[in-house]
């Protein structure tokens, strides 16, 4: 056990925009002009809500957005990689643009959190695209989003009434308590592992490796939207319950849900992972092969290399970088291309794509790439016509 190093949150003060009084503020809000928000929206206004996305307390205005945009830091110089934004069409905009308070609801109806309306201004949405994402391309998820999500931002703080993620609430555990846990399980070091994907043996790999140098690990997935041929959160939740029960000691693990959706944003992704991590309180945070990355927008250590533009500590978490690991045939262990001398005919490397054909083909991976026990539930979800 090291010297008691509880990091600071991003940006020195915790966030929390849960309402102190909902009720009354929800009778106040019904009076509000009201807009519907998507599953994405309300990943976002959860993050908020929870101190996730400290010190950011609502969505970003038009001054952090072009900062944000161009140079990968709020207006007062702060590190902050993507603009978390509320986007309208036209008609939507009639509706609020004379108005300060907004009720914003989920797909049901229900009013869960209320916007400030500060500002509302027109993005330069190509230029977003090539500097955040490196892609106007709109087979990029985000890409496509950001172009059909409409002509205007609209920005301010937000207080939210109830939960806007209500999945996993048991693992849903905000910055605040992992910050308590941690203190309580006596952690000063601990490595945050993010994942859209259950554990296979090179995540494992790797989890193992950070693990010999700190004091607990933050198992935390993505949970909010992802692509629709990623494999869906109730699975994958089952996935990590097996490998950490069987392949971990308990007393050095933490599982927990990150309820945000992924943006598939590469480079500016992995950065935002890191501060959404240090907010947790973890400090340290993995970032592999690909990190956040989709198709073929971001080169394999793209999302390792973009960290080399901030000052030594400007971050304020330690990020353990990892080449590409494998099972290599003639070691007979895993091992990455910084580790392993002999060549690429021993590596067991297969894509994820290759990994789900397999197990849409009834076949279990070899044991080498994921541990039988994984294999099996994920196959068992293929015969209960999960979509893999
Ligand atoms: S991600 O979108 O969350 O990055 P994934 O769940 O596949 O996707 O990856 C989680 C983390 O593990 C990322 O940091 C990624 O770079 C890393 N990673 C995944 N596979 C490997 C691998 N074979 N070798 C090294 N790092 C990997």
């Amino acid at each position: 056990m090291t010297a008691n190093l509880t990091i600071e949150p991003h940006g020195s003060t915790l966030i929390n925009c849960f309402d102190n009084n909902p009720a009354e503020s929800l009778k106040e809000a019904k009076s509000f002009t009201a807009i519907t928000v998507t599953k994405r929206v309300l990943c976002d206004i959860e993050m908020f809500a929870i101190g996730a996305f400290s010190p950011l307390n609502g969505f970003t205005g038009k001054k952090d957005y072009e900062s944000i945009v161009e140079k990968m830091q709020l207006a007062n110089g702060l590190i902050w990689p993507i603009p978390i934004t509320l986007q309208v069409n036209k008609e939507t905009y009639e509706k609020v643009k004379s108005q300060s308070k907004i009720a914003l609801k989920d797909e049901s109806g229900e009013i869960v959190a209320i916007l400030n309306l500060k500002e509302i201004y027109q993005p330069d949405l190509k230029k977003e695209a090539e500097l955040v994402y490196k892609t106007t391309d709109l087979s990029h998820p985000a890409v496509k989003n950001i172009f059909e999500g409409g002509e205007y931002y609209l920005a301010g703080d937000i207080k939210v009434l109830k939960s806007t993620y209500d999945e996993f609430p048991e693992y849903n555990l905000g910055c605040k308590k992992t910050r308590e846990i941690f203190k309580e399980k006596g952690w000063n070091q601990i490595v945050a592992f993010q994942t859209r994907n259950p554990v296979h043996r090179a995540h494992e790999y790797l989890l193992k490796v950070a693990l010999e140098t700190v004091d607990g690990l933050m198992l935390h997935p993505t949970m909010g939207e992802t692509k629709g041929d990623d494999i869906p959160a109730n699975i994958r939740m089952k996935c990590y319950h097996e490998i950490l029960d069987k392949y971990f000691p308990k007393n050095r693990t933490l599982l927990c849900i990150m309820p945000a959706s992924m943006r598939y944003g590469g480079p500016r992704e992995a950065i935002l992972h890191a501060i959404i991590r240090k907010n947790y309180g973890c400090t340290h945070f993995i970032v592999g092969r690909d990190h956040a990355g989709v198709g073929n927008y971001y080169g394999t250590y793209d999302a390792q290399k973009i960290f080399s533009e901030f000052k030594p500590n400007e971050l304020g978490i330690t990020l353990l970088f990892f080449e590409h690991s494998f099972f290599c045939k003639v070691c007979n262990e895993m091992a990455s291309f910084k580790t392993c001398p002999h060549d690429a005919s021993n590596h067991m490397i297969l894509s994820g794509t290759k990994v789900r054909e397999m197990l849409r083909n009834g076949e279990i991976p070899p044991v080498e790439f994921t541990r039988p026990e994984i294999a099996k539930i994920l196959i068992e979800s293929m015969r209960s016509k999960v979509p893999l």
